[in-house]
């Protein structure tokens, strides 16, 4: 088979054979195909598309291409959650205790920050949790406690690996195929019997509007159903932070606010979403009555205790999270509605003054970040607070943060969940 003529077939916008696929990203893989060569057929995709047949097949075919985690020795159905990406987005921290108190099997493989958005094993790292445990022992945890969250084990889905890396500096990301692709390959590797995708649509997303968002659903779900594996995908504005709190302790705190039963509004309503389609995905029960319990157990205090049985088990501490003493309050300089929020601005100063990481070896400052107290549809009156900053040993310009804010006469309704897709 010959890789200049894959591409010329996707440049001509014809559908690629199985075989053909299966040439391009084993090729890649072995270092046959070249980067230059793999850029110019992801473009090609981007440009023309894959149909619902290539995309099964780019999926199956990178899913092949590395381990698979077998979880069939963990009691009862394992639903796992993905999240695509978000600024302030620490629902994993939440749900994963507050779906584990249910009673529900959480085997939990999470990733670290990426670009502007934070990740759920910085955040655990931040309370001196340990994310790296054999599977062994992850399964022994889980099937002890119901819970376990941990990073990438194994030689999961290498080919993705790979190919991602190409596409976030080849401007080859915004393929919904190739995201589609991408995201089921690694969930299927992961084991789960059952999936909730968290799509996130908005201005601090990948996924800037509802038609990509709902046709990037449908074809996650297809793609389960292809491989006998039930997906459900709530799509959730991201337009905005989720919640107040953006950086790794100050996300943390918030994440025990509402393990508290207390915290913002919008991270409750996203979290016990998630949390009862999960709950009742596994104990094939009906949607009201798995979220009554998913309620019952964080007014009870049944998640929180999850939590921390789950910290204590992986080595972690809650009692001296510390954040950074520098804090300023950065006030407005304009009275009116909030009406827009540069979400993935934000997300980028938090990077910036050390919440993230700049180069891929970057330590990251746990301490910093950021804490609204304006939201969309919120009034600020002219020098009231907008936000807290947390710094250590950054600075950030006023003006970059009040950039992130548009404010205006008119007061902006939202609303948080858009869509709820099943099969
Ligand atoms: N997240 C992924 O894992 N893959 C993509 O292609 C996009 C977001």
């Amino acid at each position: 088979m010959d890789i200049i003529k894959i591409i010329e077939n996707k440049k001509n916008g014809l559908e690629l054979t199985t075989e053909e696929i299966k040439y391009a990203v084993d090729g890649y893989l072995n270092g046959e195909v070249k980067d230059y060569q793999m850029s110019a057929l992801l473009m090609a995709i981007v440009i023309n598309n894959m149909s619902k047949r290539e995309t099964f097949d780019l999926t199956k075919i990178m899913l092949d291409s590395g381990d698979k985690i077998d979880l069939s020795s963990i009691d009862g159905v394992v639903v796992d959650k993905h999240s695509t990406g978000g600024v302030g987005d620490k629902t994993t921290l939440i749900l994963a205790s507050l779906v584990a108190s249910c009673g529900v099997s959480v085997a939990k493989m999470s990733g670290r920050g990426l670009g502007y958005t934070g990740g759920t094993i910085d955040k655990l790292e931040s309370i001196g949790v340990k994310t790296e445990m054999t599977l062994d022992d992850f399964i022994k945890q889980v099937n002890d406690i119901k819970i376990a969250v941990v990073g990438q084990m194994g030689n999961l889905v290498p080919a993705d690996k790979k190919i991602y890396a190409l596409r976030d500096v080849t401007a080859t990301v915004e393929s919904i195929p190739l995201i589609a692709s991408s995201i089921m390959s690694k969930k299927l590797a992961s084991g789960a019997d059952k999936i909730v995708i968290d799509l996130k649509v908005g201005n601090g997303a990948l996924i800037k509007n509802i038609k990509d968002a709902k046709e990037l659903a449908s074809l996650m779900i297809e793609i389960g159903k292809d491989n006998d594996k039930e997906v459900v995908c709530i799509v959730s504005d991201m337009n905005q932070p989720l919640g107040n709190a953006i950086g790794n302790s100050l996300e943390v705190i918030e994440s025990i606010e509402v393990l508290k039963n207390k915290g913002p509004k919008d991270v409750r309503e996203l979290v016990i979403s998630l949390a009862s389609h999960m709950v009742s995905m596994a104990k094939n029960i009906e949607l009201e009555e798995a979220k009554k319990e998913v309620i019952y157990n964080l007014k009870n205090n049944l998640a929180y205790e999850k939590f921390l049985s789950f910290v204590k088990a992986q080595g972690g501490n809650i009692d001296n999270i510390e954040v950074a003493r520098k804090v300023f309050s950065i006030k407005s300089i304009k009275e009116g509605y909030i009406t827009k929020i540069n979400t993935s601005k934000l997300g980028e100063i938090v990077k910036l003054i050390g919440g993230g990481r700049v180069n891929k070896e970057d330590k990251i400052n746990y301490k910093v970040g950021i804490v609204l107290n304006k939201k969309i549809g919120d009034y600020v009156k002219k020098d009231e607070e907008l936000l807290k900053i947390y710094l250590e040993d950054k600075d950030m310009s006023i003006k970059e943060i009040l950039n992130c804010f548009e404010i205006g006469s008119k007061k902006i309704e939202t609303k948080l969940i858009k869509e709820i897709i099943c099969q």
